[in-house]
């Protein structure tokens, strides 16, 4: 198994990054089903992190047992330093308050409009005026980018890249410092997938946000990733820069990043075989897809 440091900073850091999430050994189950079987994860604060791995993989169940919407049956989950098994109820209150989620598929509530969704952690967790609520509602919509008319309107009223967006505004609802996305673009079309993108990055620089993105989306990685981690078999399988995974030699993220869909993208970021961080040995030239043979590998920038 490729054996890419989980724990150490990315290649050039210059120093031992803050891990605002400390996952270690999580076991998590449903009966006989094992989903997470001793999983390591650090999400380092003000990086965008990219979560991929197979359908069914458990990229959702990570994402709630970090949450605490799932239970564990082993292992240490630590947010901004705290462990919730060890927190009192106020305590982890005070704990949640500090991050945002956008749920698989949005999950806004249809019976509500746009402004009462995002109002909704204002109301749970906050003694706020309503005219404060509603100035702090029309707020969020502006920063995600939704016009001020979209406030009364009810999700089945908006397109599928609004409602992202509306989700969006209501993971922000509280100022959190931890963004969780789960398969934030997936439904939307490339161009709005890409739009959103850029929406996450912006506000990931502007407001200082750590983003943990389950995405699927390959452009998304590339794009606004500072790293990425694979899930396979319940466990990080690697953990890098785009550059250190592609490098990688695990039969999962070769076909991952070097299958069809993936070599299109891939190409302009090779880097050179004696470059990988693998700490393995480069695959030969056989074994390489034919769009690399010849190539001249140059550093392509991450847009971003
Ligand atoms: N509440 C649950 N009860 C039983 N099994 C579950 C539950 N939630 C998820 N699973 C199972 O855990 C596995 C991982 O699911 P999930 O995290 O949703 O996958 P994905 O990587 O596609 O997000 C799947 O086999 C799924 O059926
Ligand atoms: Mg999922």
């Amino acid at each position: 198994m490729t054996d890419l440091s989980i724990v150490a900073p990315a290649q050039g850091a210059k120093q031992a990054r803050e891990a605002v999430v400390r996952v270690r050994d999580l076991v998590v189950g449903f009966g006989k089903h094992i989903v997470m079987k001793g999983l390591d994860l650090d999400i380092y604060r003000g990086e965008v992190l990219g979560f991929v791995g197979g359908s069914g993989q458990g990229k959702s169940v990570l994402t709630r047992a970090i949450l605490g919407l799932v239970e564990k049956r082993a292992g240490r989950i630590e947010v901004f330093g705290e462990d919730r098994d060890r927190l009192s109820a106020a305590e982890r209150r005070r704990l949640e308050r500090r991050w945002g989620v956008l749920f698989q598929n949005g999950a806004l509530f249809s019976s509500l409009t746009v402004r009462q969704n995002i109002q909704m952690p204002m109301r749970e967790s906050r003694k706020v005026s309503p005219r404060l609520m509603d100035e702090l509602a029309m707020l969020k919509l502006d920063l995600v980018g939704l016009p001020a008319s979209a406030a009364d309107k009810f999700p089945s009223e908006l397109s599928g890249g609004m409602v992202k967006r509306a989700a969006l505004a209501r993971a922000l609802a509280l100022d959190p410092e931890l963004l969780f996305l789960d398969e934030p673009t997936s439904g939307l079309d490339p161009i709005g997938a890409a739009d959103f993108d850029e929406l996450i990055s912006t506000l990931q620089r502007t407001l200082g946000l750590t983003v943990f993105m389950v995405t699927h989306d390959l452009d998304s990685l590339y794009s606004i990733c500072d790293r990425v981690a694979a899930l396979a078999e319940g466990r990080v399988i690697a953990a890098g820069t785009m550059e250190e995974m592609l490098a990688c030699d695990h039969p999962w993220l070769r076909a991952y990043f070097h299958g069809v869909r993936g070599s299109r993208l891939t190409g302009a970021l090779r880097r050179p075989k004696d470059e990988t961080p693998c700490g393995e040995t480069t695959p030969g030239e056989t074994e390489r897809d034919e769009t690399e043979k010849g190539e001249t590998w140059k550093p392509a920038p991450i847009t971003r």
